[in-house]
């Protein structure tokens, strides 16, 4: 049997990061891809090297040649400015969508029948570029976001709580940003809800963590972004749909009427497998959730019109 190709645009932090902790999953042979002449050939050595200390039997290929991810299953695009402390995630919008645009050009032309699954900031802006530029079905474009939000949510509660980290199911949709919707009632720890644990200001008070963990990594790092839980929260994505696994966790999907949003990406509970989305789940939201869900939606939209990309593709 041949094994998969799965391709990573990008040999950054959180590109280098996802490819290697994807190379000691065994899954996939890597092809790690990135403008700088050298960069991603050399991490990807560095990462071979490894093979006999990591039981390592996936190659890892560094290439600046978009040849290099033909016939990938899925390509995971990395590629793009990290954030500085101070800005948002909305500061990067030009600038990573023009660097994103001509990437998604050479996905569609090399790996024409991939999942492409987009790690860029902003995250459900970018997510709903790439479906505009691809021109594939919905089933095949996703953003990764909800399953780090989810982890960073579970990390808190469980550090307030006293468990294993793994014991809380969180729920986080919306945007990879400001707008980013926990829903402690949703949350579950030990299959008991959030909201029957904690008091409504320590649940507040996680929710706003989990909302601005991204900027206390920026603020802590100086220089550039998360990686490690990225890294992680992309390789459980990719598992998911090479294993056909059917697993449920939140992703930036896009929307054609579910949730109310109609014509953007946005995360919300999904089901992955072998052909990427293959289902939005719907829960029951109260009106205060649906609300907060809206506001977040109208930050997409705002940020697709920033780009000149609402109404750009009938769904
Ligand atoms: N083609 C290929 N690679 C590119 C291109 C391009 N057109 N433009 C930039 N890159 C590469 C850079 O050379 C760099 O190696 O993208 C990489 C980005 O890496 P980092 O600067 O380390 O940024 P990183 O922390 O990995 O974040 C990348 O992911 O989480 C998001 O907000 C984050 O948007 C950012 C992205």
């Amino acid at each position: 049997m041949t094994r998969p190709k799965v391709a990573i645009i990008g040999a950054g932090q959180v590109g280098a990061t996802t490819a290697w902790n994807l190379a000691r999953t065994n899954l996939a042979d890597i092809a790690l891809v990135d403008i700088v002449e050298g960069l991603a050939q050399g991490k990807a050595l560095d990462m071979m090297h490894a093979s006999a200390l990591e039981h390592l039997t996936v190659t890892v290929e560094g290439s600046t040649d978009y040849a290099a991810i033909r016939e990938s299953r899925i390509v995971v695009v990395t590629a793009g400015l990290a954030r500085k402390p101070g800005m948002t995630r909305e500061d990067l919008l030009k600038a990573n969508a023009e660097i994103v645009r001509p990437i998604v050009e050479q996905v569609v032309r090399h790996a024409p029948q991939a999942i492409l699954i987009m790690v860029t900031n902003p995250l459900d802006v970018m997510t709903y570029l790439a479906y505009t530029a691809t021109g594939w079905e919905r089933s095949r474009v996703l953003g990764m976001a909800g399953v780090l939000d989810g982890a960073r949510f579970a990390y808190g509660i469980a550090q307030r709580l006293g468990v294993a980290p793994d014991q809380v199911a969180p729920m986080v949709l919306g945007t990879h940003g400001d707008t980013m919707v926990c829903l402690p009632r949703h949350t579950t720890v030990n299959g008991k809800r959030l909201t029957d644990l904690l008091p409504p200001d320590d649940v507040a008070a996680l929710v706003q963590r989990t909302r601005d963990a991204g900027a206390e990594i920026v603020a802590l790092l100086k220089a550039g972004s998360a990686f490690y839980a990225p890294g992680s929260s992309v390789v459980a994505m990719v598992r998911a749909i090479l294993q056909n696994a059917q697993t449920a966790m939140t992703a930036s999907a896009i929307l054609t009427g579910e949730y109310g949003c109609h014509g953007i990406a946005l995360g919300v509970p999904v089901r992955l497998g072998a052909t990427g989305l293959a289902e939005i789940i719907q829960i029951d939201l109260t009106s205060e959730e649906r609300q907060a869900l809206q506001a977040a939606a109208a930050t997409v939209q705002s940020g697709l019109q920033a780009l000149g990309l609402v109404g750009a593709k009938k769904s």
